[in-house]
């Protein structure tokens, strides 16, 4: 069979057409898929977002501070279990792995004399107090940049507010409550 050459363009120009036509359609599928999955993704995002968000947590926790009220001295020294192996806390205590930890509440940053601090924590002047050491103790790399203190921190607030209040207890001086 012979086509003609009209025959043949207007074949070629079907042809074109109808590809045109198809990868539009296809383009559209993919588009529209494409928004599809988008949108579940974003939705996705939103709710593991809302989910493991600090914030979403924290919203509903009361901080380590807010916790202090309620906090008893008798949980405050099982935590300190963790601490002990690196500080002592009874008064004319040794100094460990770390320094010792009596009166440490008011007292300068990296101030026992004698003691080889990081440079970060020595170069500290002012004196712990209740939201420094809460920080210190969630994360303390994060609050102290070099820190020698190889502990990964106290997650938990109602843990950081029994420990603070057992350091608090360990004091000749006390600092008020917040
Ligand atoms: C593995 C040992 C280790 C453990 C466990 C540890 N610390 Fe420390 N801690 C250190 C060292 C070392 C330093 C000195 C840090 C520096 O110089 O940067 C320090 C410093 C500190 C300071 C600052 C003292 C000052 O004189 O400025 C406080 C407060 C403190 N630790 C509390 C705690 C508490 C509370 C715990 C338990 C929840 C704990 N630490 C667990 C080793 C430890």
């Amino acid at each position: 069979m012979h086509f003609s050459f009209w025959e043949k363009t207007g074949f070629a120009l079907l042809m074109a057409a109808w590809v045109t036509w198809g990868s539009n359609q296809i383009g559209d599928m993919l588009v529209h898929a494409e928004e599809l999955s988008e949108n579940a993704y974003k939705i996705e995002v939103a709710d593991s977002g809302g989910g493991s968000a600090g914030a979403a947590d924290k919203e509903p926790e009361k901080s380590a501070i807010e916790l202090l009220a309620s906090a008893t001295s008798e949980r405050g020294e099982k935590v300190f279990k963790k601490c002990a192996a690196c500080h002592s806390i009874e008064k004319g205590g040794p100094d460990k792995v770390g320094p010792h930890l009596w009166n440490v509440l008011g007292r300068e940053k990296g101030s026992v004399a004698g003691f080889a601090y990081s440079d970060t924590l020595a170069g500290m002047t002012t004196p712990w107090d209740y939201e420094t050491m809460d920080k210190f103790l969630e994360s303390p790399r994060n609050f102290v940049s070099g820190t020698k203190m190889t502990f990964a921190g106290l997650r938990k607030a109602s843990d950081r507010a029994a420990v603070i209040l057992y350091l608090r207890e360990h004091s000749d001086n006390p600092p008020p409550l917040p």
